[in-house]
């Protein structure tokens, strides 16, 4: 759902966007998995000079998601009290630094103490370890009964408790619990499994307002995406942001990382690279040399191409290798003609169709 890649190819009629530019995107189209991509323009944003295309790939979505949440679905505000689940994990990460920025008061949960360690220098106050600790009597103690104005939840089944019987006016759990009166339960995520669903009725207990929102809906247009981009890259860049990048892999061992994943092993972000751009330390260096041999293809390719239509607004990426989910930073090699559509061409085999279609080879 989101990667750093360099265009290699743009439609007829699009400005802004150059062949060589180093960009990002995140949410739909999905793509990651694919070798080669293409792009709707208006989706991908241009990453600044400034910011490592690693640390780029590493905060697209989960800073945007970060923003969303904290400057967007809820306003957070200084003297606020937050409640932020799983404080240490890739979005989790980011929203504490941020709440914390904003000036709230933050509570995290975490699992671990090696977790609890790292939410803590992300700015939470309090950190719960939820798997030893009741974090509905904790976050109780620390709020002195009131409770907290917002709960970002991204675990779902596990923390989302709600109580089924005739009691739901007078008694709420989990994190719904953990509210204050008119308070806001954002339910952004489900790493535990799906929540139950919430009787209407049992939001009356506090007046709470509940939301189940996503960043797609936060950036639908272009305006709102750099926006949500850009604030996100101007805090990484401040140092208001600090994106961990606990975990890298090589592409070749992706099934590896989401197994730690999956197993809860991993804290902050997770970055898959192409093999051979693995662990040489000087990815943007062979990045560039790639590019400029990409750039004397594109020229070639580009007078080839000349005369074929293409629709505007289109850009491609072509990767190295098969990319998955988590955070991928990629590498193109090749220009293609522009094509009107872009999911299902995502498929190499349809990709190649469309190669044929274009070039005749
Ligand atoms: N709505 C949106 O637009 C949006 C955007 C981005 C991400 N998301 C969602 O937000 C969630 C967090 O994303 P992320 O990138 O921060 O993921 P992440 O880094 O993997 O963090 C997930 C954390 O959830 C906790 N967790 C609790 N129960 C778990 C379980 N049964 N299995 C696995 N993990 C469990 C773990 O922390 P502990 O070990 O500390 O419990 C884990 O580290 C995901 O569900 C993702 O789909 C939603």
């Amino acid at each position: 759902m989101e990667a750093v890649g360099v265009v290699t190819a743009v439609g007829p009629g699009l400005t802004g966007r150059k062949v060589g530019d180093l960009v990002a995107y995140a949410g739909n189209p999905m793509g990651a998995y694919a070798e080669e991509q293409i792009l709707p323009a208006e989706k991908v944003v241009p990453v600044p000079p400034s910011i490592d295309p690693i640390i780029a790939a590493s905060v697209m979505l989960k800073g945007m998601t970060a923003q969303f949440l904290v400057r967007q679905c809820f306003k957070v505000e200084r003297g606020h009290t937050v409640l932020i689940h799983a404080a240490a994990g890739g979005v989790g990460s980011l929203l504490c630094q941020w709440a914390n920025a904003l000036g709230a008061t933050v509570i995290g949960t975490v699992s671990t103490k090696a977790k609890a360690a790292q939410a803590k220098d992300d700015g939470c106050h309090h950190v719960i370890l939820y798997k030893e600790e009741d974090f509905v009597t904790r976050v109780n103690e620390i709020t002195s009964g009131k409770g907290v104005e917002v709960v970002y939840d991204s675990v779902g089944k596990d923390t989302f408790e709600v109580m089924d019987d005739a009691l739901l006016l007078i008694l709420l759990s989990g994190s719904l619990a953990c509210l204050k009166l008119r308070g806001y339960m954002v339910n952004f995520g489900q790493s535990s499994g799906t929540p139950d669903p919430v009787p209407l009725s049992a939001l009356a207990a506090k007046s709470l307002f509940l939301t189940r929102p996503t960043l797609m809906h936060y950036t639908v247009t272009r305006d709102e995406l750099l926006q949500t981009a850009s604030e996100v890259f101007t805090n990484v860049g401040a140092g208001v942001l600090r994106v961990r990048v606990n975990h890298t892999y090589p592409l070749s061992q992706a099934a590896q990382a989401h197994a730690d994943l999956e197993n809860r092993k991993t804290s902050g972000s997770v970055v898959l690279i192409p093999d051979g751009y693995y662990g040489d330390g000087n990815i943007l260096q062979k990045t560039h040399q790639e590019n400029k041999s990409i750039h004397r293809g594109c020229i070639a390719a580009k007078k080839r191409r000349s005369k074929a239509a293409s629709p505007p607004q289109t850009t491609y990426l072509r990767h190295l290798h098969p990319t998955t989910v988590l955070s991928c930073l990629k590498v193109p090699i090749y220009v293609f003609k522009c094509v009107p559509s872009f999911h299902t061409y995502s498929k190499i085999n349809k990709f190649q169709q469309i190669k044929e279609q274009m070039f005749g080879d």
